[in-house]
């Protein structure tokens, strides 16, 4: 008999690493992860791990012919900054990476006569504003707006966002077989901040690396203007989202791809607010005109109001309690505790 597993891919990443902590604590969930990368310690005794490339479809057998995979959380990526780098490798992670799942989600769906629930963590980056006036005065966007992304990441996650939505609804629509049934359910999530890990890669990753080097002691020059202005959301309230729209019932969904959002913050309130806590921070602004650039098109925040009505969305952390109670509470015992075992 095959084993019925969650399957996580892009597991050791930061969304991945605390998704699992969630996901783990329910003794009936069995989570089969697969990452170019080893699991985190301190995760890795929470799944079964599989270190290897989602692109290769001899994997992707072995691993189907051992378990039965009834929901997906596909969260490998190549984040913004990263992906300008190597926009052709960002197109193979990001996109035929997309496409490979949905494909194997979709054979599951053929050979069980099942639907297989597959779960997309979408970005701003989606979004693109064309110039300052235009971000001032649509301040809060919905999920049809500004559908017109500057970067590849953003380019690649939109048409991942397509690709959902076209296998959950049109594909094989002319085919005689019976349908597969892909329910593909999608976030579109602002910059994140988690207390635990740092990210790599991303383009609004000043707001976090400004608070870890804070709490370090070390200085930090924050890559974009003080009054460059995006939404964000903590780590712990990300994964209640996914977890959140994976468990709405399908007839309350409107869409397929929702806004879930917390609070927007320039970088010199980020500062501020971190300053407050540390007072003796260096933080200093050097701004790089063309990461700059990136952030400056994406939206200074996000309609999230048919998530709150669909699936009755609404973050635990608004922004004080993302400082005061999660982030810098959990950040300061995180770099104390490193030093106590240096
Ligand atoms: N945090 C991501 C990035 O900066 C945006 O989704 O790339």
């Amino acid at each position: 008999m095959r084993k019925h597993a969650i399957f996580i891919t892009g597991a050791s990443g930061e969304v991945g690493h605390a998704l699992i902590h969630h996901l783990a604590a329910d003794s009936d969930n069995r989570l089969l992860t697969l990452d170019l990368k080893a699991l985190p310690p301190d995760i890795a005794s929470l799944a079964t791990h599989v270190q290897g490339d989602m692109l290769d479809t001899n994997l992707l057998a072995r691993l189907v012919s051992e378990y039965e995979i009834d929901t997906i959380y596909h969260l490998a990526a190549l984040l913004s900054t990263r992906a300008e780098f190597s926009p052709e490798m960002a197109h193979q992670v990001n996109v035929e990476g997309m496409l490979t799942l949905l494909k194997l989600a979709a054979e599951q769906s053929q050979w069980r006569n099942r639907p297989i629930q597959f779960v997309f963590p979408s970005s701003i980056a989606i979004y693109g504003m064309p110039d300052p006036e235009s971000k001032a005065l649509y301040n809060r966007v919905r999920e049809f707006e500004w559908n017109q992304p500057r970067t590849m990441y953003g380019c690649n996650k939109i048409y991942g966002e397509m690709l959902g939505n076209y296998y959950s609804k049109h594909f094989r629509q002319l085919a005689a077989e019976a349908p597969v049934h892909i329910d593909f359910r999608c976030v579109r999530f602002p910059g994140l901040i988690s207390a635990f890990t740092l990210p790599s890669g991303g383009t609004s990753d000043y707001g976090p690396e400004m608070l870890h080097a804070a709490a370090k002691g070390e200085p930090y020059a924050c890559f974009v203007r003080e009054d460059a202005r995006i939404p964000f959301m903590t780590m712990p309230d990300a994964v209640r989202s996914l977890l959140l729209l994976s468990h709405a019932p399908a007839e309350k969904l409107t869409r397929r791809v929702y806004n879930v959002t917390s609070f927007s913050l320039s970088a010199g309130e980020i500062r501020d607010r971190v300053l407050a806590a540390f007072p003796d921070a260096q933080i200093t602004f050097a701004p790089d005109l063309k990461r700059q650039a990136i952030v400056d098109s994406w939206p200074a925040d996000l309609d999230d109001s048919a998530a709150r009505r669909d699936w009755g969305w609404s973050p635990q952390h608004d922004v004080d309690a993302a400082f005061d109670d999660y982030l810098i509470p959990n950040i300061r015992e995180r770099y104390r505790r490193k030093e106590e075992t240096q």
